[in-house]
């Protein structure tokens, strides 16, 4: 991937002056009232069922993924302590002085560590502060950049990347067999922790007094394969985009919002779609995420699989290598990435 250049000021301390700077207020944004928006009704997927054979599972898996692009995982294994935790210590770290966060700063341009994504945005910057860490392979890991505070921080990620690895894995399985496809075609975009990358962004979204008029993530695809989203347990702040209408993705404490990235967008040949969706932030109350994102080598060549390609459905895409290298060259246009790797496209 493109690494962004130059890091600004955390967001988080921003408001130590009590004004928003100009740069990051919205001149303009569809909807101030964020009351207004409804709430979607996000299909519920259970993880448990999702191979047995008397359930209708693969079927409310493919149209969810079809439709909405995204959906609730529920009994997907994990404890609710090890996400309870996971969220907690995300937390800490964005407390921590920030001298302490500092120790962690990107560096050079890297994608991985403390900052924000704001340096690569001409305007209208995102309200939000990340840490940013790739978890697979794991001979890649950059120490440096994983905090050694909370002290539980290495050895907690470290256990909730395999847990995420393995129902990334299953879940990919699922959508393959839910398409009629060989089980183990989209494991073969995804799926070989040696050399596929998984990568770990930790989210901060401040609260805000003039929260109307900040964005906590500008309207965006994820450039994954997929995305494995934990959310904040009690403050909302996610919305997707359906028919030119925004809805607000209702928190279920214990569960997983999947949402299908521009990867698997393009190998399904569009049958999946990578939802638009945004984040918008809390006027009182801060908020945190954890987004896990399957990344394929950039050495494979990915694009629409020969079985979804039909008279009815020609080839959509181009065949690649290195969509994150498109994703972070087209990160500030107004069309969405996956759009410069369509076919006929002028
Ligand atoms: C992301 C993202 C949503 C959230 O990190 O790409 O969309 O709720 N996060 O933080
Ligand atoms: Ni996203």
């Amino acid at each position: 991937m493109a690494p962004p250049t130059a890091s600004l000021k955390p967001v988080q301390e921003l408001l130590e002056g009590g004004i928003v700077p100009e740069s990051y207020l919205q001149h303009h944004t569809d909807d101030h009232d964020q009351l207004s928006v409804p709430l979607m009704d996000i299909p519920i997927i259970d993880y448990s069922l999702l191979f047995s054979s008397n359930s209708d599972e693969l079927q409310k898996l493919r149209s969810a993924l079809s439709s909405w692009g995204c959906f609730q995982l529920v009994n997907h294994g994990m404890t609710s302590e090890l996400l309870d935790e996971v969220r907690e210590m995300g937390k800490e770290f964005f407390k921590l002085p920030l001298e302490q966060k500092e120790k962690y700063s990107s560096k050079d341009g890297s994608l991985e560590g403390y900052g924000n994504d704001n340096s690569i945005r001409q305007a209208n910057f995102n309200w939000n502060d990340k840490l940013h860490l790739q978890v697979y392979p794991q001979h890649k890991h950059q120490v440096l950049f994983w905090p050694q505070y909370p002290l539980n921080f290495r050895e907690t990620l470290h256990e909730y990347s395999a847990k995420t690895k393995l129902v990334t894995n299953t879940l990919l399985k699922a959508m393959s067999s839910s398409l009629k496809l060989d089980e183990n075609r989209f494991y073969e975009l995804w799926g070989d922790d040696k050399e596929d990358e998984m990568h770990a962004r930790f989210n901060f979204y401040p609260r805000c007094p003039n929260a109307s008029q900040v964005v906590g993530l500008k309207a965006h695809t994820d450039g994954s394969a997929i995305t494995i989203l934990l959310q904040d347990k009690d403050i909302e702040g996610l919305q997707v985009l359906k028919d030119n209408q925004w809805f607000r993705v209702p928190i279920i404490p214990h569960a997983l919002v999947i949402h299908v990235g521009d990867q698997l967008e393009i190998a399904s040949n569009g049958i999946f779609k990578s939802p638009i969706h945004k984040v918008v932030i809390n006027p009182q109350c801060d908020r945190i995420s954890l987004a896990m994102l399957p990344l394929p080598n950039k050495e494979k060549e990915i694009g629409p699989f020969k079985e979804l390609i039909t008279e009815d459905r020609p080839q959509l895409f181009k065949r690649l290598k290195d969509y994150g290298q498109v994703y972070f060259k087209y990160m500030a246009s107004e069309k969405r990435q996956i759009e410069f790797v369509k076919i006929n496209y002028d």
